[in-house]
Order: structure tokens, then C-alpha cells, then sequence
């Protein structure tokens, strides 16, 4: 299969050059006609992009006679502005960012049947259908949240690939916890809550063979701007904005330093294995440790208490009869 450059539906280079422009010159306002020549596009359709650009939420302000302006820089993943806050860097080379798509993880899977390379990432402001664990569904307001997918080659076992989730989630905590001070609590095997109510998760997803992994996509969303949520979610879910007070935070920023982060982690367990991560993650994180649990796995509900994690990353549970037993998957949830 080739290797793409681009994808049907992803933000089209022009708007995402207004946009930079626009964002590079806040307050200044630029002529039709400049953005015209400066993006290679008639004066026509740069009215047709700023209409877009309005539909989208970013507030273009100004008219087709006089230019158009920005009074702030809007908080939108542009892949411009993070190619050039992540030079050199294993995730800094091949952004796809969608103003809307169904999933970035189903995107992140298509790319993963073609040659792209490992890194690649996939962005989207908004998703009409993104999914959670154990089917579920991730709820994606338009510019609030980080929706994120990345592409790795690992040559892991597919049996190892749940850690790369733990790994992944290692990296949210520290990346979280350096911009905004919140220290997250990570709920095995995939879950970033704050104060008992969930902040993010991740969903990782792979092609392999019985023996090795073929590729892996880990998606990351993160709920960052949040005001308020869906009724069905609303006692369950949080964001970094309701847990400091109504304060927004920048979400680039926020996906730089995870991309920074997790770049660093993953480095290290193709480099010493992967045999840090399951230890790691049982320092860092409570849930692992003691918590009274109800685990529900297959046909079977039992109760318990949490007693760390296998090498392998998988949870330890002393069951209330008696039995010790590791957990593979299924929905395991704290009781008090
Ligand atoms: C979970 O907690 O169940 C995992 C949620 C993962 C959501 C992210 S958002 C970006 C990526 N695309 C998806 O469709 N899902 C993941």
C-alpha cells in the first residue's frame, strides 16, 4: 500500500495557512488581498475560507472590503504550530488534523494498513463518533478536548501491547501534572480520573499477528475546556477547567508536552524493554494498590481488593474467597 500525504477530509492546507497567518498577526488586521497572495488563493475564496473558518468557531473578526483580523490565537491543533514546537521529535513529522471526523483512531487504522511510517499523528477537534472501551462511546465537544491518535511499529508481542496503554497513560499523568499541577489518578488499565470522576482515557488498538505486533494506534482523549457535559455523563465526567476553578487551559500546549513525554517513554522501553512500565505505573498509581474493587470479566462478577500488577501489566486482585487472580480485561471499578 503507498504511503499518504494526505486524507480525504482532513483541514485543507489553505484554510490551515489563513489560520497560522491570521494567528501569527493577532490584532493586526490583513487585507483581502494580502492573504490572497500570501496563500495562493483568489480574494473570492479567501471570503469562501473565513466563512469557514466562522462555521468552524474560530471568531474571524473584520469584512471582505476592510481585512479580517484575530484578537486572540485560537487554541486549535494546527499542524503548522506543532510541526514547529515538535522539530526532531518522532511525533513532529506527519500531523493529520480533521476540523471533524467519525474517530481518530479509526483514521489512525486505515493509515496504518498503508506504508505511513510510525509517528504519525492524528488530530481531530471534533469526532462524531469516538469510541471508548469495552464499546463505548467518547464524547467529543468541537475545540474543548484533546482528541489524539498515534501510529506505532512496535516490535513488541502482542501480548505486551497493553502496556504501551499503561505507558501511554504514565505520560498524560506527568504531561498533565507539569502544566496544570494536577496530579491525576490513573484507574487501571486505562483510565485518568480526577477527584473519582474521568478526565481522559486511552483506547489502544493494533493489527498483529499471533507473534508480533503489526502496527498499534493509541488514542488519547483528554477533556481539557470542558464547562459542562452530556446529562448520561455529566456526574462522571471532569475536565482541567472545572477542576481549576473555570481556569482554560492551552491545549497545545498540553498535547506538546504529552508528545514530548511520551516520545521520551516510549524510547526507553525500546531500549531497555518493557519491563518498567508495569512497575512504574503500580508506583504511581493508588487504584493498583489495596483499593476494594468489583470486577466484572466475562460471564464472572467477584469482589476484592487490588494487589499490584504482573510483570506483564495486568491487574492483581485477592479475591474475597480466597483466590489471587490477574485480570486480563474486562470492567473493573472501585467500591467504597
Ligand atoms: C476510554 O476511556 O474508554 C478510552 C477513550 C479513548 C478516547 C480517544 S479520543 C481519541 C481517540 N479516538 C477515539 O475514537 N477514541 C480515542
Amino acid at each position: 500500500m503507498p504511503q499518504l500525504t494526505t486524507l480525504p477530509g482532513t483541514t485543507d492546507k489553505r484554510i490551515a495557512a489563513l489560520l497560522t497567518l491570521l494567528s501569527e498577526n493577532t490584532m493586526i488586521v490583513i487585507s483581502g488581498a494580502r492573504i490572497a497572495k500570501e496563500i495562493g488563493v483568489s480574494r473570492s475564496a479567501v471570503w469562501h475560507w473565513v466563512q469557514r473558518l466562522r462555521e468552524l468557531g474560530v471568531r474571524v473578526k473584520g469584512q471582505q472590503g476592510n481585512g479580517y483580523f484575530l484578537e486572540k490565537v485560537p487554541d486549535i491543533l494546527l499542524p503548522d504550530l506543532l510541526r514547529k514546537r515538535m522539530k526532531g521529535s518522532l511525533f513532529g513529522k506527519r500531523f493529520y488534523h480533521f476540523f471533524k471526523t467519525d474517530s481518530t483512531n479509526h483514521v489512525a487504522m486505515e493509515l496504518g494498513y498503508t506504508d505511513e511510517p510510525e509517528g504519525a499523528v492524528v488530530l481531530a477537534e471534533e469526532q462524531t463518533a469516538g469510541r471508548g472501551r469495552l464499546g463505548r462511546s467518547w464524547h467529543s465537544e468541537r475545540g474543548t478536548g484533546i482528541y489524539a491518535t498515534l501510529l506505532l511499529r512496535p516490535e513488541l508481542s502482542p501480548v505486551q501491547a497493553p502496556l504501551l496503554t499503561m505507558l501511554a497513560g504514565l505520560s498524560a499523568r506527568s504531561a498533565i501534572q507539569a502544566q496544570t499541577g494536577l496530579s491525576v489518578e490513573l484507574k487501571w488499565p486505562n483510565d485518568l480520573l480526577l477527584g473519582g470522576a474521568k478526565l481522559g482515557g486511552i483506547l489502544t488498538e493494533m493489527h498483529a499477528e499471533p507473534t508480533a505486533v503489526r502496527f498499534v494506534v493509541i488514542g488519547l482523549g483528554i477533556n481539557v475546556n470542558q464547562e459542562k457535559f452530556p446529562a448520561e455523563i455529566a456526574g462522571l465526567a471532569t475536565s482541567l477547567r472545572k477542576e481549576s476553578g473555570g481556569k482554560s487551559h492551552s491545549r497545545l500546549e498540553l498535547l506538546v508536552r504529552l508528545l514530548t513525554q511520551f516520545e521520551s517513554d516510549y524510547n526507553r522501553l525500546l531500549r531497555e524493554g518493557a519491563g518498567f512500565v508495569a512497575e512504574r505505573f503500580q508506583k504511581e498509581s493508588d487504584f493498583a494498590n489495596g483499593k476494594r474493587v468489583k470486577v466484572e470479566s466475562g460471564m464472572e462478577t467477584y469482589f476484592g481488593k487490588t494487589d499490584g500488577l504482573s510483570p506483564e501489566g495486568l491487574l492483581i486482585v485477592k479475591r474475597d474467597d480466597g483466590r489471587v487472580v490477574t485480570v486480563i480485561a474486562g470492567d473493573v471499578s472501585e467500591v467504597r
